[in-house]
């Protein structure tokens, strides 16, 4: 990757997609030292004009092809919709800008390897926004994975489960969102597990989906995450449940849970991974479970092991910046994305057939 001309500067970073995600990113580049937040650009004039004013931001666009001509810009984030990552990020990309590109990478493994091909011609850096591998959380048991205190983790389950969390607006609109809680918050739980453990190779996949309970837009009172454009009258054509297994190149296996829409009591997200020394659970906060003199053990560090959802966009975008900036290995590169966006196609297609799908 050709970085050299970029070093230690002032990065001005442009957002396409100004929704409700991009705060995440405004706020923590605002924070950054070494950046200036300097163009945004949505579809959406209202919206883009309305976060221009409030972050104090002057250029603005509803063209991203328009902001990409500024040569100014070195890097840009894409927080839109799915379907428009691959053709944001392979603008961008084009156009020289390197690339933070919000999860799902992408809504097939076809655009993903489109993106990852387009950033290796460019010689630009594309980082996938796998933001829970920025979580102290992640750290701390990833620390205590790399020093083998579990043996083999020969298992794990990875659990993301919503009672009424459907964000609204096009994450219901398959043709924009490429699925329903799979893509959305699947991907988060499947990412992270797979990082943890040392990101092993799938070699298949059985997967299925419901459509049952759809968006429940009905429901009265309940505090969720919303897209920008969400109404109450939004298109549901996606599954609201989704369940896997995914085999790997080393024995490992991983089990998924995830849902926007499930008959449960509380929403539950969480990672528990098994091996043959220990085990550990993560959220709310970290256990770990082992033998000590032919006693069953539970261990709780004295530690602040609870997820900081305040601090994880900041890590993210710091990092973004340093392996711009520094030439730093980027900790969630294209590749990661590519084989994630594989994994969900063929748990798709799995559910579609009915049959495990090898890799
Ligand atoms: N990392 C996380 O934890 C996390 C959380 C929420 C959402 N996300 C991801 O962030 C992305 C955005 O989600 P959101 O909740 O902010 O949605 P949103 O609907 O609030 O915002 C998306 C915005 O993108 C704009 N847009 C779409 N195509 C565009 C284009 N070609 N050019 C310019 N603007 C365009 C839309 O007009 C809209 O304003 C999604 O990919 C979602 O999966 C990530």
């Amino acid at each position: 990757m050709n970085m050299g001309d970029n070093m230690s500067k002032i990065l001005k970073i442009g957002i396409i997609g100004t929704g409700s995600i991009s705060e995440e990113h405004i706020k923590s580049y605002i924070k950054n030292p070494n950046v200036e937040l300097y163009a945004l650009c949505d579809l959406n004039f209202d919206r883009v004009n309305e976060m221009a004013k409030k972050y104090d931001v002057k250029n603005v666009y509803t063209d991203m092809n328009e902001m990409l001509k500024l040569n100014e810009i070195d890097a840009v984030s894409v927080c839109t919709w799915n379907s428009a990552h691959a053709p944001c990020a392979i603008a961008a990309l084009n156009a020289g800008k390197h690339v933070l590109c919000e999860k799902p990478m992408s809504v097939s493994e076809k655009d993903a390897i489109m993106m990852k091909e387009a950033a290796d011609k460019a010689g630009k850096l594309l980082m996938i926004g796998f933001v829970r591998r920025y979580g102290n959380d992640c750290t701390i048991l990833k620390e205590f994975i790399d020093s083998n205190q579990f043996g083999e983790i020969y298992y794990a389950k990875a659990t993301y489960l919503r009672r009424a969390g459907n964000p609204g607006g096009w994450f219901g609109e398959k043709a924009r969102s490429g699925g329903g809680p799979l893509i959305d918050l699947g991907v988060h739980v499947i990412d992270l597990t797979r990082y943890l453990v040392g990101n092993p190779k799938p070699v298949s996949v059985f997967g299925v989906t419901f459509q049952k309970l759809l968006g429940r837009d009905n429901i009265k009172a309940r505090p969720r995450y919303r897209a920008a454009s969400a109404t109450n009258h939004d298109i549901c054509n996606v599954e609201d449940f989704a369940t896997a297994l995914i085999r790997f190149d080393n024995g490992f296996v991983l089990s998924v849970e995830t849902s926007f829409s499930l008959n449960m009591k509380n929403d539950i997200g969480k990672i528990e991974l098994f091996g043959t020394k220990g085990g550990a659970k993560l959220e709310p906060t970290l256990e770990m479970y082992t033998e000590m003199n032919d006693y069953l053990a539970d261990i709780q560090l004295d530690a602040e092991t609870a997820l900081n959802f305040e601090g994880i966009f900041y890590n993210e975008i710091s990092h973004f910046v340093e392996c711009i900036n520094n030439n730093e290995t980027c900790k969630s590169p294209a590749e990661d994305g590519v084989t994630i966006m594989k994994i969900l196609d063929a748990i798709y297609q799995s559910a579609q057939t009915g049959h495990e799908v090898i890799l």
